[in-house]
């Protein structure tokens, strides 16, 4: 079947970028590798950031302000303002669409406080607000008319001449490779936190897949180093807990019973606070028993059921432990304005690195820029969709991909890839995690090197070409592993401390590293890292030193 314009992945700025690039006239598809449901977007709980007053261009002028602070100096502050205007309208799309933020008694949209804010502007529904928008947002592009091309695993992309021609995916259902042409192609299918299996919020199959194509095609990677660790999961299953909780008045609190941080700092300073009382031998705690109880199952009444069913803690009495783990990564696609260096290929949200968050993301913004820039990609797609042809396929690589499965499929492993998964999560959190050094990242190299001379030499012991989990789980590690390479990589290459990335060895910013880190493969395997010089910072810095 051939669409007009395909988007890969079903979270927020993918069904946006939908909704956006349909008409009467074309065919729009949403392709997901797994059900449309799960998303990472559904999981972000507790907000979208938002100025309510559209003309209220001091608070605008804040939000921009507080998001620029919280990227450490790699924001980009044409990108955040654009997304922090447009906020507002998002809000009131979202409510036109059927979203029913909760409201006080005047019928006034409630915001909350959320960490490296300085006023309370996040939105939300209880502490499931992702969920609702995503069903919501669902429901639009089901009765729009949007095709749902759910468990399509996408292998690769199709180009003539650096222009998009089509997306080759495996369909599960049959483990065989399809091709589907394309007008244009929005890629918005999620970032890489899923590496750190048994550490992250993610589900396990967010490994970069998308990211990994397109350092295939030749693409750029940026800020790959940045890895967001939320300061609190639950310590037994790594399940979101909201910064919702804190946002409502919950506390951080030691085995000592004290406090000892700002429990609304930004997301980086939190989670590196707790990390050192872990590593000093104490527990964690988040501490809601002062709250009425009433607040608790009215704001957060999903972590109450869920601390109650996963821990067996009432948290309106009893303290909940916690643990940072890894939430959410500000690496990805060079793009601009969601804009990538192929003709008609487009990326929005998570797997896109558009210099909104710089080196930290301030928690409700990953949900506001899903929206702005998802919204951006089906305006900029639908608008390339109308003005082209369909382009012809390119069938070397379609039969590589081909080739590829029939291999998978061929021999008998003697290897275990689940658990090269798991250790792979295990190696990347004890040394590229929350705090890294030169030691460890080369550890972790040396270990990730060697898992990917293994990767030729796995199979599937099943053979069985229907849903077949062991196929996706391999493509998935060969995936995982070539992201981590170049998370290391990039972690290695910056000799500083800024934002989420911190150096036990560097512990200190430097001037002159206040620039992105940029991931290239230069052929099959081998990866090219190098810094970006931004040319106005350069300038000024240039200028500095001679005055
Ligand atoms: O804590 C949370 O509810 C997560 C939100 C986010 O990552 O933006």
């Amino acid at each position: 079947m051939m669409y007009d314009v395909i988007v890969i992945g079903g979270g927020i700025a993918g069904l946006m970028a939908a909704i956006e690039a349909k008409t009467d006239n074309n065919r729009v598809a949403v392709m997901t590798k797994g059900n449309i449901f799960k998303s990472n977007s559904a999981l972000a709980s507790g907000g979208i950031n938002a100025v309510l007053d559209a003309d209220d261009s001091v608070a605008i002028e804040q939000h921009i302000n507080d998001t620029l602070i919280g990227a450490y100096g790699l924001g980009d502050k044409k990108t955040i303002s654009y997304m922090c205007y447009r906020a507002p309208k998002m809000i009131e799309k979202l409510v036109n669409m059927g979203v029913k933020f909760d409201r006080d008694e005047h019928g006034n949209i409630l915001q909350r406080s959320f960490g490296g804010g300085r006023s309370k502007r996040t939105c939300f529904i209880g502490d499931k607000t992702g969920a609702e928008i995503t069903q919501v947002l669902i429901k639009n592009a089901n009765d729009k008319g949007i095709k749902f091309l759910v468990n399509n695993f996408a292998m690769n992309l199709t180009t003539l001449d650096h222009k998009i021609s089509g997306i080759v995916a495996l369909r599960r259902s049959d483990s065989s490779v399809i091709v589907y042409p394309a007008k244009s192609v929005i890629l918005a299918g999620g970032g890489y936190a899923g590496i750190y299996r048994g550490y992250s919020t993610n589900a396990q199959d967010y490994t970069g897949d998308l990211l990994a194509i397109g350092l295939r095609m030749g693409l750029h990677l940026k800020d790959m180093e940045f890895v967001q660790f939320h300061p609190t999961g639950f310590v037994k299953t790594n399940y979101l807990v909201s910064e919702a909780a804190r946002g409502e008045g919950g506390y951080l609190i030691n085995g000592d019973g004290k406090r000892f941080v700002d429990e609304l700092g930004a997301r980086d300073i939190v989670a590196r606070s707790i990390m050192n009382q872990i590593e000093n031998g104490k527990e964690v705690f988040l501490d809601l028993r002062h709250l009425p109880k009433e607040i608790i199952e009215t704001k957060l009444p999903a972590l109450y059921k869920t601390a109650y069913m996963q821990a067996g803690i009432d948290i309106s009495q009893e303290l909940l432990p916690i643990k940072p783990v890894a939430h959410y990564t500000m690496g990805g696609i060079e793009t601009y304005m969601v804009k990538t260096d192929i003709e008609g290929l487009f990326a929005c949200g998570e797997c896109a690195s558009n210099g909104v968050h710089g080196a930290n993301r301030l928690g409700g913004n990953s949900l506001l820029e899903g929206m702005v820039f998802g919204e951006m990609a089906g305006q900029k797609a639908l608008a390339h969709s109308k003005t082209k042809d369909f382009l012809p396929i390119d069938y070397r690589n379609v039969i590589k991909d081909i080739k590829l499965v029939d291999h998978i499929f061929s021999s008998d492993t003697t290897k275990n890839f689940n658990a090269m998964r798991i250790s792979l999560g295990k190696v990347m959190f004890d040394n590229v995690g929350i705090q890294r050094d030169e030691q460890g990242l080369i550890k972790a190299y040396d270990y990730i090197s060697y898992l990917r001379s293994e990767v030729p030499t796995l199979h599937c012991v099943n053979k069985e070409r229907t849903n077949n989990v062991e196929l996706i789980a391999i493509l998935e590690l060969r995936n995982a592993l070539e992201i981590a390479e170049a998370v290391i990589l990039s972690a290695l290459k910056r000799h500083e401390s800024r934002g989420s990335h911190y150096r036990k060895d560097f512990p200190q910013s430097n001037d002159n590293e206040q620039q992105n880190i940029m991931v290239k493969e230069l052929s099959k395997g081998q990866l090219r890292v190098w810094f970006k010089e931004n040319q106005l910072l350069y300038k000024i810095r240039k200028w500095f030193s001679n005055n």
